[in-house]
């Protein structure tokens, strides 16, 4: 199966994905990296693996909806069988959304449902939680919001700060990314109309 990822920044977890693949354990193959910000890490270290990539500015858009038309013409070009947000800053319209409905998949560092959106790591220091860690799920119309399909937990130590909380999340985000890709592109991993499910069993 063909693989699209979308990045905005440094590009750790699409580097898990590379890694994967290059070693057989992906199920699948990247066929372009495509980042709505030019110069980033991303894009270097797709260059490096020898995939193509492209980039849609946000910039270059008057609105939301013109951006999200351009970067789903150039998605659809490589017709992917699944895309991949992975560090894709940019919220999408329902429209793109739904067009990808099943086959789109988000990586956001925190214990889904606790703590969508922004500055998870800070949030969950604040709040003095134990726990903290990582959730890829399908991406639906909810932002952060949907159905879960593998989490990574670590602990929060007392000497923590954002930062090296960050980092452990991370080294989940790394393992549990090429996992949760890696079944869908076996066809064990499925969106159905209550929720993810793996083998045919609810997640
Ligand atoms: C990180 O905060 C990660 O937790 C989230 O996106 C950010 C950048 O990730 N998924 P990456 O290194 O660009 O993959």
């Amino acid at each position: 199966p063909g693989i699209v990822v979308l990045v905005s920044g440094g590009g750790t977890n699409l580097q898990a994905l590379i890694d994967a693949a290059s070693k057989g354990q992906l199920g699948g193959s990247i066929l372009a990296v495509i980042s709505n910000k030019p110069g980033v890490g991303g894009l270097d270290r797709a260059a490096r693996a020898g995939i193509e990539t492209a980039v849609v500015n946000h910039r270059n858009y008057p609105e939301r909806a013109a951006f999200d038309a351009a970067l789903r013409e150039t998605i659809d070009a490589y017709a992917p069988d699944l895309v991949v947000l992975a560090g894709f800053m940019r919220i999408l319209t329902d429209s793109f959304v739904r067009h990808y409905r099943g086959r789109m998949l988000n990586i956001h560092p925190s214990l889904l449902p606790a703590y969508p959106g922004l500055h998870t790591h800070t949030r969950v220091l604040e709040a003095g939680d134990e726990e903290h860690g990582a959730t890829v799920h399908f991406v639906t119309e909810e932002l952060d919001g949907g159905p879960p399909v593998l989490q990574g937990r670590v602990p929060v130590l007392p000497t923590d700060t954002a930062e090296t909380l960050a980092e452990r999340v991370l080294g989940q985000e790394h393992r549990i990314y090429p996992q949760a890709v890696s079944w869908f592109c076996q066809g064990r991993l499925r969106l159905t109309a209550s929720g993810a499910e793996l083998d045919g069993t609810p997640l």
